[in-house]
């Protein structure tokens, strides 16, 4: 299989990338990155001889043609992907993941004319927006949209985008929303790294607000393994919600690390709530499960931890040079 893997040097991307070489020799991988700040030759440095990475735009129509054209699949990952940093400027999110999104579908229609590309969009659960607090309720796959972020809401449009296209032009795609990854080469701006390398880095911890929001986390290598059995399972046209019955409260998320790297539990900062915070986000995989078969490997959070804040401490010429610029940033907007 030729395999297209856009943003491939990101967080989840490269995660897919070195699984893919490590476990499906039979696959060929391009990886079409523009490598934005978010993005890291380094992650991939360890297959750089096994697959090709193309620097390149998803919105640059000529570029993604012609890589789509060479490819049996495609498997979506590149977006802008923070939300604070969504807040702060939304335009590169309306343009990456909106018009981005775009060009890969045209590029996929139009190669599929010839012969068959499997497409696979990676999305988030913040497209259904947020749950209250305490109700058992969970996203399904008949959950309304209701986005409340300029990132959600851009991941949102690209979702619907997917599902016009294969409805009106029968495209041989497939969708996924998968809930709060965590694990090694995640960008030190979001909510685990930042709190590991701001011990590792003399800094105190910054909790939002109260604390109280909750996220349903799952490790990076279940949501890379059901991106493989969707890719090769999942019907055409379906979206799957990707989830391993991670719910945890941020506070809890903090206490949890504070004691994993010997801290006491109130060793850290109360900074300013996100405007908007999406209360609580929870993921009913049921579908996934019995129709799939697909199960996580990582069902013990806090061993799963446990290994991140090693991979932080190990690995600090990945992160170590972007640190300070980056708690920079948050400093200027009180965060
Ligand atoms: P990331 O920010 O770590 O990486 C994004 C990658 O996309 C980077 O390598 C960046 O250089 C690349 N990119 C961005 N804009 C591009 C463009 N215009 N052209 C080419 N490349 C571009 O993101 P991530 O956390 O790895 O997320 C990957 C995907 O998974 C996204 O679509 C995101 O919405 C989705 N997702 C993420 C999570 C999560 O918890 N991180 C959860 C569910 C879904
Ligand atoms: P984040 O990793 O940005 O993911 P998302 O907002 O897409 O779910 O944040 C996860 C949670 O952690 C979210 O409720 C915001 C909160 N948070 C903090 O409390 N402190 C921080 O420094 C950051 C970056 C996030």
């Amino acid at each position: 299989m030729r395999l297209l893997v856009t943003g491939g040097a990101g967080f989840i991307g490269a995660n897919f990338v070195l699984a893919t070489v490590r476990d499906r020799p039979d696959v060929r991988v391009t990886v079409l990155d523009s490598l934005t700040y978010a993005g890291s030759r380094e992650s991939l440095a360890g297959v750089d001889t096994q697959i090709r990475l193309v620097q390149g735009d998803i919105t640059d129509a000529d570029l993604v043609g012609r890589l789509v054209g060479e490819s049996d699949a495609v498997v979506h990952f590149a977006a802008e992907t923070h939300v604070d940093n969504a807040l702060a400027d939304p335009e590169p999110f309306v343009r990456s993941n909106i018009v981005g999104t775009f060009t890969i579908l045209e590029a996929v229609r139009h190669a599929t004319a010839s012969r068959p590309v499997r497409l696979h969009h990676v999305s988030t659960d913040e497209v259904y927006g947020d749950l209250e607090l305490g109700d058992p309720a969970k996203f399904t796959e008949s959950t309304p949209y209701n986005p409340s972020s300029p990132y959600s809401s851009t991941k949102a449009a690209s979702d619907m985008l997917v599902r016009a296209w294969v409805r009106s032009y029968r495209l041989t795609a497939t969708l996924s929303n998968c809930s709060n990854n965590y694990g090694p080469f995640q960008h030190v701006e979001k909510f685990i790294p930042r709190q590991i390398t701001n011990i590792l880095t003399g800094r105190r911890p910054k909790l939002y607000g109260t604390g109280a929001n909750v996220r349903d986390w799952i490790h990076v290598e279940d949501h890379n393994s059901a991106v493989w059995k969707i890719l090769t399972h999942g019907a055409v046209g379906r979206t799957y919600l990707i989830g391993a019955d991670g719910e945890c409260d941020n506070l809890t998320v903090m206490r949890t690390i504070l004691r994993l790297m010997d801290r006491s539990p109130d060793d850290f900062d109360h900074v300013t709530d996100r405007a908007g915070h999406d209360l609580r986000y929870a993921i009913d995989a049921t579908p996934l499960r019995d129709e799939l078969g697909w199960r996580p490997a990582h069902r013990d959070f806090e061993a799963g931890l446990r290994d991140t804040i090693d991979w932080y401490r190990h690995n600090r010429s990945w992160w170590g040079p972007i640190k300070d610029a980056v708690e920079a940033a948050y400093q200027s907007r009180g965060q």
